[in-house]
Protein backbone atom coordinates (compact mmCIF):
# COMPACT_ATOMS: atom_id res chain seq x y z
CA UNK A 1 0.00 0.00 0.00
CA UNK A 2 2.69 2.39 0.77
CA UNK A 3 5.07 1.75 -1.74
CA UNK A 4 3.03 2.93 -4.10
CA UNK A 5 3.06 6.70 -2.39
CA UNK A 6 7.08 6.42 -2.08
CA UNK A 7 9.30 7.25 -5.26
CA UNK A 8 11.05 4.36 -6.98
CA UNK A 9 14.45 4.13 -5.30
CA UNK A 10 14.82 0.65 -5.10
CA UNK A 11 12.93 -1.67 -2.88
CA UNK A 12 16.06 -2.07 -0.56
CA UNK A 13 15.85 1.61 0.27
CA UNK A 14 12.03 1.76 0.67
CA UNK A 15 12.25 -1.03 2.98
CA UNK A 16 14.59 0.42 5.39
CA UNK A 17 12.71 4.23 5.06
CA UNK A 18 11.42 5.24 8.38
CA UNK A 19 8.01 6.42 5.74
CA UNK A 20 7.22 2.85 6.32
CA UNK A 21 5.74 3.94 9.10
CA UNK A 22 2.87 5.49 7.41
CA UNK A 23 1.39 2.05 6.71
CA UNK A 24 -1.00 1.47 9.19
CA UNK A 25 0.55 -1.77 9.61
CA UNK A 26 3.75 -0.83 10.23
CA UNK A 27 2.68 1.76 12.64
CA UNK A 28 0.82 -1.10 14.70
CA UNK A 29 3.96 -1.89 15.10
CA UNK A 30 6.96 -1.04 14.08
CA UNK A 31 9.63 -3.06 16.14
CA UNK A 32 10.37 -5.34 13.07
CA UNK A 33 11.25 -2.53 10.63
CA UNK A 34 13.18 -0.53 13.76
CA UNK A 35 15.11 -4.41 13.78
CA UNK A 36 15.37 -4.35 10.12
CA UNK A 37 16.79 -0.86 9.63
CA UNK A 38 19.33 -2.00 12.77
CA UNK A 39 20.94 -4.93 11.07
CA UNK A 40 20.72 -3.71 7.82
CA UNK A 41 22.05 -0.83 8.06
CA UNK A 42 22.42 0.98 11.35
CA UNK A 43 23.82 4.14 9.94
CA UNK A 44 21.52 4.36 7.36
CA UNK A 45 20.86 7.70 4.75
CA UNK A 46 17.18 7.65 4.18
CA UNK A 47 16.91 8.95 0.79
CA UNK A 48 12.70 9.65 1.35
CA UNK A 49 13.98 11.55 4.39
CA UNK A 50 17.28 13.32 2.98
CA UNK A 51 18.48 12.56 7.09
CA UNK A 52 20.36 9.90 8.46
CA UNK A 53 18.31 7.18 10.49
CA UNK A 54 20.48 5.87 13.93
CA UNK A 55 18.72 2.76 15.81
CA UNK A 56 21.70 1.30 17.57
CA UNK A 57 22.17 2.29 21.40
CA UNK A 58 25.25 4.00 21.35
CA UNK A 59 24.70 5.67 18.40
CA UNK A 60 21.66 7.18 19.25
CA UNK A 61 23.39 8.35 22.35
CA UNK A 62 26.49 9.63 20.42
CA UNK A 63 23.88 11.82 18.62
CA UNK A 64 22.31 13.17 21.38
CA UNK A 65 25.42 14.03 23.49
CA UNK A 66 27.24 15.95 20.74
CA UNK A 67 24.71 17.04 17.76
CA UNK A 68 23.56 20.19 17.65
CA UNK A 69 19.20 20.33 18.54
CA UNK A 70 19.29 23.60 16.88
CA UNK A 71 17.35 22.39 14.04
CA UNK A 72 14.62 25.35 13.48
CA UNK A 73 15.14 26.89 10.07
CA UNK A 74 15.50 30.04 9.16
CA UNK A 75 12.63 32.95 8.32
CA UNK A 76 15.29 32.79 4.68
CA UNK A 77 15.66 29.39 4.69
CA UNK A 78 11.18 28.98 5.01
CA UNK A 79 11.10 31.54 2.18
CA UNK A 80 13.70 29.34 -0.06
CA UNK A 81 11.57 26.20 0.17
CA UNK A 82 8.48 28.40 -0.07
CA UNK A 83 7.31 27.72 3.15
CA UNK A 84 7.31 31.79 4.20
CA UNK A 85 3.71 31.35 6.00
CA UNK A 86 5.57 28.69 8.97
CA UNK A 87 7.88 31.80 10.02
CA UNK A 88 5.39 32.69 13.29
CA UNK A 89 5.98 28.77 13.87
CA UNK A 90 9.39 28.84 13.99
CA UNK A 91 9.97 32.34 15.88
CA UNK A 92 8.14 30.55 18.91
CA UNK A 93 10.26 27.36 18.04
CA UNK A 94 13.23 29.14 18.51
CA UNK A 95 13.05 29.98 22.26
CA UNK A 96 12.02 26.87 22.95
CA UNK A 97 14.91 25.11 25.03
CA UNK A 98 13.87 21.78 22.80
CA UNK A 99 15.42 23.50 19.90
CA UNK A 100 18.30 25.53 20.91
CA UNK A 101 22.33 24.50 21.87
CA UNK A 102 24.27 25.71 25.05
CA UNK A 103 24.73 28.48 25.68
CA UNK A 104 21.46 29.38 25.25
CA UNK A 105 20.33 26.27 26.46
CA UNK A 106 22.19 26.30 29.25
CA UNK A 107 20.64 29.89 30.58
CA UNK A 108 16.55 29.12 29.92
CA UNK A 109 16.95 24.88 31.22
CA UNK A 110 18.75 26.62 34.43
CA UNK A 111 16.18 29.46 34.99
CA UNK A 112 13.26 26.87 34.23
CA UNK A 113 14.73 24.11 36.43
CA UNK A 114 14.83 26.51 38.92
CA UNK A 115 10.95 26.84 38.70
CA UNK A 116 10.53 23.16 38.81
CA UNK A 117 12.13 21.78 41.73
CA UNK A 118 11.07 18.30 42.83
CA UNK A 119 9.75 19.93 46.06
CA UNK A 120 6.69 21.30 43.45
CA UNK A 121 6.40 17.58 41.84
CA UNK A 122 5.52 15.71 44.88
CA UNK A 123 2.76 18.43 46.02
CA UNK A 124 1.36 17.54 42.61
CA UNK A 125 1.08 13.76 43.88
CA UNK A 126 -1.56 13.97 45.69
CA UNK A 127 -3.59 16.06 43.07
CA UNK A 128 -2.78 12.94 40.82
CA UNK A 129 -4.28 10.74 43.22
CA UNK A 130 -7.34 12.91 43.46
CA UNK A 131 -7.90 13.46 39.79
CA UNK A 132 -7.19 9.01 38.66
CA UNK A 133 -9.95 8.30 41.54
CA UNK A 134 -12.35 11.10 40.31
CA UNK A 135 -12.02 9.70 37.00
CA UNK A 136 -11.98 6.28 37.66
CA UNK A 137 -14.97 7.32 40.22
CA UNK A 138 -17.25 8.21 36.82
CA UNK A 139 -16.50 4.56 34.99
CA UNK A 140 -16.42 2.29 38.12
CA UNK A 141 -20.41 1.32 37.70
CA UNK A 142 -20.24 1.56 33.92
CA UNK A 143 -17.44 -1.76 33.98
CA UNK A 144 -16.26 -0.20 30.83
CA UNK A 145 -14.31 2.92 29.61
CA UNK A 146 -12.03 4.06 26.84
CA UNK A 147 -8.55 4.23 28.58
CA UNK A 148 -7.87 7.14 26.44
CA UNK A 149 -10.20 9.21 26.36
CA UNK A 150 -11.62 8.87 29.74
CA UNK A 151 -8.67 8.58 31.66
CA UNK A 152 -5.30 8.73 29.92
CA UNK A 153 -6.14 11.92 27.88
CA UNK A 154 -7.73 14.18 30.79
CA UNK A 155 -5.36 12.78 33.86
CA UNK A 156 -2.07 14.65 32.31
CA UNK A 157 -4.02 17.37 30.89
CA UNK A 158 -5.57 18.40 34.71
CA UNK A 159 -2.06 18.00 36.09
CA UNK A 160 -0.33 19.88 33.15
CA UNK A 161 -3.09 23.08 34.19
CA UNK A 162 -2.55 22.18 38.10
CA UNK A 163 1.48 22.20 37.20
CA UNK A 164 1.14 25.42 35.06
CA UNK A 165 -1.18 27.18 37.91
CA UNK A 166 -3.69 28.16 35.17
CA UNK A 167 -7.11 27.18 35.71
CA UNK A 168 -8.09 23.43 36.20
CA UNK A 169 -10.94 23.93 33.63
CA UNK A 170 -8.98 25.41 31.06
CA UNK A 171 -7.81 21.56 30.67
CA UNK A 172 -9.65 20.39 27.57
CA UNK A 173 -8.56 23.74 25.68
CA UNK A 174 -4.88 22.98 26.67
CA UNK A 175 -5.22 19.38 25.52
CA UNK A 176 -6.76 20.46 21.68
CA UNK A 177 -3.72 22.83 21.68
CA UNK A 178 -1.04 20.51 22.56
CA UNK A 179 -2.24 17.77 20.40
CA UNK A 180 -2.18 20.40 17.31
CA UNK A 181 1.50 21.31 18.20
CA UNK A 182 2.38 17.37 18.48
CA UNK A 183 0.88 16.13 15.60
CA UNK A 184 3.49 18.95 13.61
CA UNK A 185 5.98 18.04 15.72
CA UNK A 186 5.90 14.07 15.70
CA UNK A 187 5.59 13.95 11.75
CA UNK A 188 8.24 14.31 9.09
CA UNK A 189 5.83 14.37 6.42
CA UNK A 190 4.59 18.28 5.39
CA UNK A 191 1.24 18.54 5.38
CA UNK A 192 0.14 22.43 3.72
CA UNK A 193 -3.87 21.61 4.48
CA UNK A 194 -2.42 21.68 8.60
CA UNK A 195 -0.36 24.68 7.94
CA UNK A 196 -3.36 27.01 9.06
CA UNK A 197 -4.86 24.55 12.13
CA UNK A 198 -1.03 24.92 13.49
CA UNK A 199 -1.24 28.89 12.58
CA UNK A 200 -3.99 29.32 14.44
CA UNK A 201 -3.25 27.20 17.52
CA UNK A 202 0.48 29.16 17.68
CA UNK A 203 -1.69 32.43 18.20
CA UNK A 204 -3.90 31.42 20.11
CA UNK A 205 -1.94 29.44 22.90
CA UNK A 206 0.43 32.41 22.49
CA UNK A 207 -2.45 35.00 23.27
CA UNK A 208 -3.43 32.42 26.22
CA UNK A 209 -0.23 32.43 28.14
CA UNK A 210 -0.14 36.18 27.52
CA UNK A 211 -3.32 36.81 29.34
CA UNK A 212 -2.05 34.60 32.38
CA UNK A 213 0.86 36.59 32.96
CA UNK A 214 -0.97 39.25 32.85
CA UNK A 215 -3.09 38.07 35.30
CA UNK A 216 -0.31 36.57 37.64
CA UNK A 217 1.91 39.80 37.94
CA UNK A 218 -1.31 41.32 39.06
CA UNK A 219 -2.49 38.29 41.65
CA UNK A 220 0.55 35.35 41.88
CA UNK A 221 -0.71 31.26 41.65
CA UNK A 222 1.70 28.92 42.41
CA UNK A 223 2.64 26.70 39.28
CA UNK A 224 5.29 27.45 36.73
CA UNK A 225 4.19 30.35 35.12
CA UNK A 226 4.61 32.09 38.04
CA UNK A 227 7.77 30.73 38.73
CA UNK A 228 9.43 31.15 34.82
CA UNK A 229 8.10 35.19 35.19
CA UNK A 230 9.90 35.52 38.92
CA UNK A 231 12.58 33.02 38.22
CA UNK A 232 16.51 34.29 38.52
CA UNK A 233 20.00 32.89 38.34
CA UNK A 234 22.89 36.03 38.69
CA UNK A 235 20.63 38.49 38.20
CA UNK A 236 19.68 37.06 34.85
CA UNK A 237 15.71 36.50 34.53
CA UNK A 238 13.42 35.34 31.35
CA UNK A 239 11.68 37.54 28.96
CA UNK A 240 7.85 37.35 28.07
CA UNK A 241 8.32 36.29 25.26
CA UNK A 242 10.77 33.45 26.71
CA UNK A 243 8.28 32.54 29.36
CA UNK A 244 5.20 32.24 26.81
CA UNK A 245 7.63 29.73 24.47
CA UNK A 246 8.61 27.19 27.45
CA UNK A 247 5.37 27.29 28.87
CA UNK A 248 4.50 25.88 25.40
CA UNK A 249 6.75 23.51 25.10
CA UNK A 250 6.23 22.00 28.81
CA UNK A 251 2.71 22.06 28.08
CA UNK A 252 2.91 20.30 24.62
CA UNK A 253 5.86 17.84 26.29
CA UNK A 254 3.94 16.86 29.21
CA UNK A 255 0.59 15.33 27.93
CA UNK A 256 0.63 13.39 24.28
CA UNK A 257 3.31 11.71 25.55
CA UNK A 258 1.94 10.88 29.11
CA UNK A 259 -1.23 10.16 27.68
CA UNK A 260 0.70 7.16 25.35
CA UNK A 261 2.79 6.08 28.28
CA UNK A 262 -0.37 5.59 30.06
CA UNK A 263 -2.11 3.76 27.04
CA UNK A 264 0.18 1.96 25.48
CA UNK A 265 1.36 0.77 29.11
CA UNK A 266 -1.94 -0.36 29.70
CA UNK A 267 -2.10 -1.89 25.82
CA UNK A 268 1.33 -3.85 26.94
CA UNK A 269 0.02 -5.18 29.92
CA UNK A 270 -3.22 -6.40 28.60
CA UNK A 271 -0.90 -8.37 25.74
CA UNK A 272 1.06 -9.67 28.90
CA UNK A 273 -1.54 -11.40 31.01
CA UNK A 274 1.07 -13.00 33.22
CA UNK A 275 3.32 -9.53 33.70
CA UNK A 276 -0.20 -7.67 33.89
CA UNK A 277 -0.88 -10.31 37.17
CA UNK A 278 2.52 -9.86 38.55
CA UNK A 279 2.37 -6.17 39.18
CA UNK A 280 -0.87 -6.99 40.72
CA UNK A 281 0.66 -8.78 43.27
CA UNK A 282 3.49 -7.12 43.74
CA UNK A 283 2.97 -3.53 43.69
CA UNK A 284 6.48 -2.81 44.51
CA UNK A 285 7.25 -3.28 40.68
CA UNK A 286 5.28 -0.15 39.84
CA UNK A 287 8.89 1.94 39.44
CA UNK A 288 10.52 -0.77 37.30
CA UNK A 289 7.53 -1.32 35.74
CA UNK A 290 7.10 2.11 34.78
CA UNK A 291 10.92 2.15 33.14
CA UNK A 292 10.39 -1.14 31.43
CA UNK A 293 6.70 0.64 29.85
CA UNK A 294 9.08 3.41 28.42
CA UNK A 295 11.42 1.39 27.17
CA UNK A 296 9.09 -1.37 25.36
CA UNK A 297 6.66 0.92 23.47
CA UNK A 298 8.23 4.49 23.93
CA UNK A 299 5.69 7.40 24.17
CA UNK A 300 8.30 9.49 22.03
CA UNK A 301 9.83 7.66 19.20
CA UNK A 302 12.96 9.71 17.68
CA UNK A 303 13.74 13.34 18.02
CA UNK A 304 15.99 14.97 15.31
CA UNK A 305 19.58 16.59 15.33
CA UNK A 306 22.11 18.07 13.25
CA UNK A 307 25.93 17.14 12.56
CA UNK A 308 27.70 19.59 13.34
CA UNK A 309 30.62 18.76 11.82
CA UNK A 310 32.29 16.16 9.50
CA UNK A 311 32.60 13.05 11.16
CA UNK A 312 32.27 9.10 10.85
CA UNK A 313 29.71 7.41 12.60
CA UNK A 314 30.32 3.79 12.28
CA UNK A 315 31.60 3.19 8.73
CA UNK A 316 29.49 6.39 7.33
CA UNK A 317 30.64 10.41 6.83
CA UNK A 318 28.38 11.98 8.19
CA UNK A 319 28.76 15.94 6.91
CA UNK A 320 28.38 19.39 8.78
CA UNK A 321 24.60 20.57 8.50
CA UNK A 322 22.98 16.66 7.67
CA UNK A 323 20.13 16.18 9.66
CA UNK A 324 20.11 12.90 11.68
CA UNK A 325 17.30 10.81 13.56
CA UNK A 326 17.97 9.57 16.24
CA UNK A 327 15.30 6.51 16.93
CA UNK A 328 15.31 5.95 20.60
CA UNK A 329 12.74 3.24 20.19
CA UNK A 330 15.09 1.08 18.06
CA UNK A 331 18.24 1.83 20.50
CA UNK A 332 15.41 0.84 23.72
CA UNK A 333 14.99 -2.43 21.77
CA UNK A 334 18.74 -3.13 20.79
CA UNK A 335 20.10 -6.50 21.61
CA UNK A 336 23.56 -5.17 22.25
CA UNK A 337 22.40 -3.49 25.22
CA UNK A 338 18.95 -5.04 26.54
CA UNK A 339 19.14 -8.86 26.42
CA UNK A 340 16.41 -10.14 25.27
CA UNK A 341 14.96 -6.73 23.92
CA UNK A 342 11.41 -7.83 22.85
CA UNK A 343 10.29 -9.21 26.47
CA UNK A 344 8.76 -7.30 28.39
CA UNK A 345 10.06 -7.89 31.96
CA UNK A 346 8.32 -5.41 34.49
CA UNK A 347 11.36 -6.55 36.78
CA UNK A 348 14.09 -5.82 34.41
CA UNK A 349 17.33 -4.07 35.96
CA UNK A 350 20.05 -2.04 34.43
CA UNK A 351 17.45 -0.60 32.34
CA UNK A 352 18.64 2.76 31.12
CA UNK A 353 16.48 3.22 28.39
CA UNK A 354 16.54 6.26 26.61
CA UNK A 355 12.52 7.16 26.46
CA UNK A 356 13.24 10.15 28.30
CA UNK A 357 16.26 10.89 26.11
CA UNK A 358 19.60 11.87 27.21
CA UNK A 359 22.28 14.71 28.15
CA UNK A 360 21.37 17.93 28.28
CA UNK A 361 17.96 17.96 26.80
CA UNK A 362 17.03 15.24 29.25
CA UNK A 363 13.42 15.40 29.40
CA UNK A 364 12.64 18.38 32.02
CA UNK A 365 9.44 16.44 33.16
CA UNK A 366 10.43 12.87 33.88
CA UNK A 367 9.79 13.17 37.79
CA UNK A 368 6.33 14.12 36.90
CA UNK A 369 5.94 11.75 34.32
CA UNK A 370 7.42 9.04 36.06
CA UNK A 371 5.32 10.32 39.43
CA UNK A 372 1.47 10.22 36.75
CA UNK A 373 2.35 6.34 35.36
CA UNK A 374 2.58 4.54 38.49
CA UNK A 375 -0.19 6.19 40.20
CA UNK A 376 -2.05 5.42 36.70
CA UNK A 377 -0.77 2.03 36.68
CA UNK A 378 -1.17 1.60 40.65
CA UNK A 379 -4.89 2.47 40.40
CA UNK A 380 -5.97 0.87 36.65
CA UNK A 381 -4.57 -2.83 37.51
CA UNK A 382 -6.89 -2.60 40.34
CA UNK A 383 -9.71 -3.02 38.21
CA UNK A 384 -10.80 -6.78 38.29
CA UNK A 385 -11.15 -8.80 35.48
CA UNK A 386 -9.41 -6.07 33.03
CA UNK A 387 -9.73 -6.76 29.43
CA UNK A 388 -10.03 -5.67 26.03
CA UNK A 389 -13.18 -4.88 24.37
CA UNK A 390 -13.08 -6.74 20.90
CA UNK A 391 -13.00 -3.36 18.69
CA UNK A 392 -9.92 -3.00 16.41
CA UNK A 393 -7.34 -0.75 17.58
CA UNK A 394 -5.80 2.20 15.77
CA UNK A 395 -3.04 4.14 16.49
CA UNK A 396 -2.44 7.86 15.89
CA UNK A 397 -0.99 9.19 12.58
CA UNK A 398 1.78 10.79 14.31
CA UNK A 399 5.08 9.31 13.62
CA UNK A 400 6.92 10.57 16.09
CA UNK A 401 4.75 10.19 19.37
CA UNK A 402 3.13 6.49 19.65
CA UNK A 403 -0.48 6.03 20.94
CA UNK A 404 -3.90 4.98 20.20
CA UNK A 405 -6.56 6.59 19.38
CA UNK A 406 -8.90 4.86 21.71
CA UNK A 407 -8.17 1.96 24.33
CA UNK A 408 -11.67 0.17 24.72
CA UNK A 409 -11.66 -2.48 27.88
CA UNK A 410 -14.27 -3.54 30.26
CA UNK A 411 -13.78 -5.09 33.90
CA UNK A 412 -15.88 -6.20 36.96
CA UNK A 413 -18.37 -3.76 38.56
CA UNK A 414 -16.41 -2.36 41.47
CA UNK A 415 -18.25 -0.05 44.60
CA UNK A 416 -14.76 1.95 44.58
CA UNK A 417 -11.08 1.56 44.15
CA UNK A 418 -8.90 0.49 47.39
CA UNK A 419 -7.16 3.34 49.01
CA UNK A 420 -3.74 4.25 46.91
CA UNK A 421 -1.00 2.84 47.72
CA UNK A 422 2.72 3.47 47.56
CA UNK A 423 4.89 5.58 44.51
CA UNK A 424 8.54 6.32 44.33
CA UNK A 425 9.75 9.43 42.59
C1 LIG B 1 6.06 9.72 29.49
C2 LIG B 1 6.14 11.02 29.38
C3 LIG B 1 7.24 11.75 28.67
C4 LIG B 1 8.12 11.31 27.70
C5 LIG B 1 8.23 9.93 27.09
C6 LIG B 1 8.97 12.43 27.36
C7 LIG B 1 10.00 12.38 26.44
C8 LIG B 1 10.91 13.41 26.23
C9 LIG B 1 12.08 13.31 25.39
C10 LIG B 1 12.48 12.09 24.59
C11 LIG B 1 12.71 14.51 25.43
C12 LIG B 1 14.03 14.87 24.72
C13 LIG B 1 13.79 15.22 23.27
C14 LIG B 1 15.07 15.54 22.54
O1 LIG B 1 16.16 15.37 23.07
O2 LIG B 1 14.96 15.98 21.38
C15 LIG B 1 11.93 15.38 26.27
C16 LIG B 1 12.24 16.69 26.54
C17 LIG B 1 11.38 17.54 27.22
N1 LIG B 1 10.26 17.18 27.93
FE1 LIG B 1 9.48 15.33 28.11
N2 LIG B 1 8.56 13.53 28.09
C18 LIG B 1 7.53 13.15 28.91
C19 LIG B 1 6.87 13.93 29.84
C20 LIG B 1 7.10 15.27 30.04
C21 LIG B 1 6.42 16.09 30.99
C22 LIG B 1 5.37 15.61 32.02
C23 LIG B 1 6.88 17.37 30.81
C24 LIG B 1 6.48 18.63 31.52
C25 LIG B 1 6.46 18.78 32.81
C26 LIG B 1 7.88 17.33 29.75
C27 LIG B 1 8.58 18.42 29.28
C28 LIG B 1 9.70 18.33 28.46
C29 LIG B 1 10.50 19.48 28.07
C30 LIG B 1 10.24 20.93 28.44
C31 LIG B 1 11.56 18.97 27.30
C32 LIG B 1 12.70 19.77 26.66
C33 LIG B 1 13.94 19.68 27.55
C34 LIG B 1 15.14 20.38 26.96
O3 LIG B 1 15.19 20.64 25.77
O4 LIG B 1 16.08 20.66 27.75
N3 LIG B 1 7.99 16.04 29.31
N4 LIG B 1 10.84 14.68 26.78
Amino acid sequence: MLNSTLPAQGDLEASLSLYQLLDPEVLANPYPLFHRIRSADPVHWDVFLHSWVVTRYDDVIRVLRTFSADRTPTPEQLSSMGLEQLSPIAALMVKQMLFMDAPMHTRIRSLASFAFTPSRVTVLRDRIVRVADQLLARVLDAGEMDVIAQFASPLPAIITASMLGVPEEDHEQLKAWSASFAEMLGNFQHNPDRIPGILKTVEDMTAYFRDRIREQKRSPREGLVHSLLTAEVNGDKLTEEEVVANCIITMVGGQETTTNLIGNGVLMLLRHPRELERLRSDRALLPSAVEELLRYDSPSQHTARIAPSNQMIGDKEIRAGQAVIAVMAAANRDPDRFPDPDRLDLGRTDNRHLAFGWASHFCFGAPLARLEGQIAFERLVQLPNLHLQPTPLSWRSNLGLRGLTALPVAFGRLASLPRFESYKN
